[in-house]
């Protein structure tokens, strides 16, 4: 059996930078707030009008499939990880496979929804496509386009301080070398904590989830049937925004991430010491910072970017292993594990060798 090998890999942020200076003038906030917090000094954001979500990722992808000397063509399947789609169906996975030109070789296209876990995920599918010999060059895109759905009020301040654009990409190939490749790939969910970390409106779930909270939503006198996507009360109160409880998420994460990304070496008959690099989700550079102590790593153990790109989702980790890549800090045979926590709750890792 084939192990699965990182061929190529690219990233692409937006050219917009935006400053915490920039974000305190449009609610309460400041840079001493945020950046104590988080970690974060700036962030960047998709061109309005001219760049989308699929649109992020063809760049990401253009750049990891020259760089694993491919062309378009080459590619037999597309995964897409993001939260923040063009559209809400069809997925942004065709959307790019079109921007690319390669539509006209109808290669499939999947689209997943895993969050900040989602390009673990996704390298885990592809790995299962790429060991049983199904698909020689998979094209695994992260990107996000958060700024588009973000409250700009003091009220969103919570959440829209942290998330940024951008997108990464990775082409996905068999190896028989040793030393080479994806060893193991773990992933999680507990849906107990779905509400915590949410874009719950507008959508199809009908209040069924939480049926305390009222959504305002039609009697079948005024609507017999439909009028549960998006309510008048849910627009007029802009309850259509992303919702999160960041203590609870906080909590959460700086447990599960030392636990997967220790499940993933432990598999593999390696300790924390073992590791080149960790690149985890950029969630927040404190839970960064409390899961390289937890794990007693050092400093060039761990790569951070949050500072520079905030939070970008399914983004983050491709990103984040493209820089570290580009700065000469993986090379071949290194040991480097990934991992990822989020929305859902989802977690997962990926311990490979480059
Ligand atoms: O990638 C997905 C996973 N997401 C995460 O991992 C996020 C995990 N959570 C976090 O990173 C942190 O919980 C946050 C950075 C989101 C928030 O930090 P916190 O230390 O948990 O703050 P908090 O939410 O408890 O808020 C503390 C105070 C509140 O004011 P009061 O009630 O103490 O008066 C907030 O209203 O800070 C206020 N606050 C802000 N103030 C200035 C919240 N957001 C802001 C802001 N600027 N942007």
């Amino acid at each position: 059996m084939y192990k699965t090998k990182i061929a190529g890999i690219g990233h692409y942020v937006p050219e917009q930078v935006v400053t915490n200076e920039d974000l305190s003038r449009h609610m309460e906030t400041s840079d001493e707030w945020i950046q104590e917090r988080t970690g974060i000094k700036e962030r960047r954001y998709a061109k309005k009008f001219e760049e989308t979500t699929s649109i992020l990722g063809a760049k990401a992808a253009k750049i990891a499939i020259e760089r694993a000397g491919i062309t378009p063509d080459d590619v037999d399947f597309i995964i897409f990880a993001t939260l923040s789609p063009d559209y809400y169906f069809p997925g942004s996975g065709v959307l790019m496979q079109r921007q690319l030109g390669m539509s006209k070789n109808e290669i499939g296209a999947l689209d997943i929804r895993n969050q900040c876990s989602g390009f673990v995920y996704g390298l885990s599918i592809a790995d299962q496509f790429i060991k049983t010999g199904m698909y020689k060059n998979i094209l695994l895109v992260g990107a996000e386009m958060h700024s588009f759905g973000l409250d700009f009020s003091t009220r969103g301040r919570g959440v829209t301080v942290i998330f940024g654009d951008g997108a990464g990409a990775v082409i996905l190939q068999p190896t028989e070398e040793e030393n080479q490749g994806i060893m193991s790939t773990h992933l999680h969910a507990d849906g107990r904590e779905a509400e915590h970390l949410a874009f719950i409106n507008p959508g199809a779930h009908g209040g069924v989830h939480n049926p305390e909270h009222d959504y305002g939503y039609p009697t079948k006198e005024e609507n017999e049937y439909g009028g549960l996507f998006l309510t008048d009360k849910m627009w007029e109160e802009g309850d259509y925004y992303p919702n999160m409880n960041g203590k609870h998420v906080f909590k959460y994460a700086v447990t599960k991430f030392p636990a997967v990304i220790m499940e993933a070496l432990q598999q593999n008959g390696h300790t924390p010491q073992d590791l080149k690099m960790l690149i985890p989700h950029q969630a927040n550079l404190r839970i960064s910072q409390f899961v390289q102590k937890r794990m007693k790593l050092r400093d060039d153990q761990v790569f951070n970017n949050i500072q520079k790109y905030g939070n970008t989702t399914a983004a983050s980790i491709p990103i984040a292993l493209s820089e570290a890549w580009e700065a000469g800090k993986i090379q071949r045979g290194d040991l480097v594990c990934l991992a990822a926590f989020g929305s859902g709750f989802t977690w997962g890792s990926a311990l490979l060798q480059w």
